[in-house]
C-alpha cells in the first residue's frame, strides 16, 4: 500500500500567501514556522480560578520563539530584493531567529545584543549558525539604535520589527489562534517589549475580522515587566531592570502602534512584577507541563492580576501567548526550582529522598 500525504504544513508564508505580501515562491526562505499548538489550560484554570484560558504556544516554532513567523517572510523578501545580508539587535530570540534563517537563506547574519543581556541559549543559538555576534556594551535601546543608523549606509538589511515584513508575518499567529478557536477569544494576552508582536496581533484579527471570518474582535492585553514599562509609566526607561531579559527594554520601537492596539481593542497595557512573571513561569510549567521562558509568562501574569482585579470574568475565553521555549534560559529555571538531590548509589538513601 502506498503512503498517502497527510499534507504536510509548509510554514506561514505558503500557507497565508493570501493575506501576506507577496514574494516568489523561489525566495521563500522557510524553516516551517508557524502551526503553533492553542492548549486548554485546565490545570491553571484550577489554580487561579474560573477562565477559560488557552495557551498560544510559540516556544515550539523552529527556533524555539515567535520571531520565526515575521523572519521567513523578512529573509525572503530580502533575498528576493538581492540583499547578502541582514542585521538586528536583539535580547536574544530575534537574533536566535536571525542568524537561523540567514543560515537558511545562504546569507550574512550581523546581530547586535547588549552585554551580559542575553539568555544562553539564544546566545549559543546565534553563535552556532555563523552569525556575527557583536556584544554592545549598552542596552538593547542602544544597539537598535546603532543598527539603524548603519542600515541607513551599508548594504545590509535590517530584519527587527521596524522591518514591515516582519509584523505581516508575525500576525499570522492571530489568524491560528482564530482558526483554533473558530473565533477570536475576549481577551489576548501578550508580553510587550518592543512591542511589534502586539502590533501583529491585532493587524491579524482585524484583517480576519475584516474579511468576515471572525465576528468580533479581542482586547488586546499587552504586559510589560515593572522595571522596564515605559509605555504603562508614559516615558522611556533609561535603565530598564527584570529578570525577564526578552522584554528589558526602555523605548519600544512600535510604541505608537501598541497604543492604538490598545485603545481600538477596549485593552489594556498594564506591567508586572518579576514576582508575579517567576510565579506564573513556575506555574505554568508545574501545572500545564509547558516550560516557557521568563517574559513569556508576563501574559500569564497579566492574567492572574486581572482575574485578581475582577476585569477578566470566569465566562470570558482568554488567550495568552507563551512567546517563546524556557529552554532558552535555562539559568532562571535552575535558580528558581528546588534543587537537585545529590546522593550515593545506595537504595535505602535513595528511597528515603523519594519518601517512602
Ligand atoms: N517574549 C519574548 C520571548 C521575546 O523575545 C520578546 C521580544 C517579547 C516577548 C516581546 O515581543 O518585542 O514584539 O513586544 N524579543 C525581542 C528580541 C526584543 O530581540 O528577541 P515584542
Amino acid at each position: 500500500m502506498a503512503l498517502t500525504s497527510k499534507g504536510l504544513w509548509r510554514g506561514v508564508v505558503r500557507e497565508y500567501l493570501k493575506y501576506l505580501p507577496p514574494v516568489k515562491d523561489e525566495c521563500i526562505v522557510t524553516l516551517k514556522e508557524g502551526n503553533t499548538p492553542l492548549i486548554e489550560a485546565r490545570n491553571l484554570r484550577d489554580a487561579i480560578g474560573g477562565v477559560r484560558l488557552f495557551l498560544k504556544f510559540e516556544g515550539v516554532n523552529p527556533t524555539g520563539s515567535f520571531k520565526d513567523r515575521g523572519m521567513t517572510l523578512a529573509v525572503s523578501k530580502a533575498k528576493e530584493e538581492g540583499s547578502a545580508a541582514i542585521i538586528c539587535a536583539s535580547t536574544g530570540n530575534t537574533s536566535a531567529s536571525a542568524s537561523a534563517y540567514a543560515a537558511k537563506g545562504g546569507m550574512k547574519a550581523y546581530v547586535l545584543v547588549p552585554h551580559g543581556g542575553v539568555a544562553l541559549g539564544k546566545l549559543s543559538q546565534a553563535m552556532i549558525h555563523g552569525a556575527i555576534v557583536v556584544e554592545v556594551e549598552g542596552s538593547f535601546d542602544d544597539a537598535l539604535g546603532i543598527v539603524k543608523d548603519i542600515t541607513k549606509d551599508y548594504p545590509v538589511t535590517m530584519v527587527n520589527s521596524l522591518n514591515p515584513f516582519r509584523i505581516e508575518g508575525q500576525k499570522t499567529a492571530a489568524f491560528e489562534v482564530c482558526e483554533h478557536l473558530g473565533g477570536a477569544p475576549e481577551y489576548h494576552f501578550l508580553p510587550v517589549g518592543n512591542a511589534g508582536n502586539i502590533t501583529a496581533y491585532w493587524r491579524g484579527y482585524r484583517e480576519y475580522k475584516a474579511k468576515g471570518f471572525i465576528p468580533a474582535l479581542p482586547k488586546m492585553m499587552g504586559f510589560q515587566a515593572e522595571g522596564a514599562a515605559p509605555i504603562v509609566r508614559g516615558e522611556v526607561v533609561l535603565n530598564p531592570k527584570t529578570v525577564a531579559s526578552a522584554i528589558k527594554i526602555g523605548n519600544p520601537a512600535s510604541w505608537k502602534s501598541a497604543l492604538e492596539a490598545r485603545d481600538q481593542s477596549g485593552g489594556v497595557i498594564d506591567m508586572v512584577t518579576d514576582e508575579e512573571i517567576l510565579f506564573a513561569y513556575g506555574l505554568v510549567a508545574s501545572r500545564e507541563g509547558i516550560f516557557c521562558e521568563p517574559a513569556s509568562a508576563a501574559s500569564v501574569a497579566g492574567v492572574i492580576k486581572l482575574k485578581n482585579q475582577g476585569v477578566v470574568k470566569d465566562t470570558d475565553t482568554v488567550v495568552a501567548t507563551l512567546t517563546g521555549h524556557g529552554l532558552k534560559d535555562p539559568d532562571t529555571a535552575m535558580g528558581v526550582s528546588i534543587k537537585p538531590v545529590r546522593v550515593e548509589p545506595d537504595i535505602k538513601k535513595i528511597i528515603k529522598v523519594m519518601g517512602f
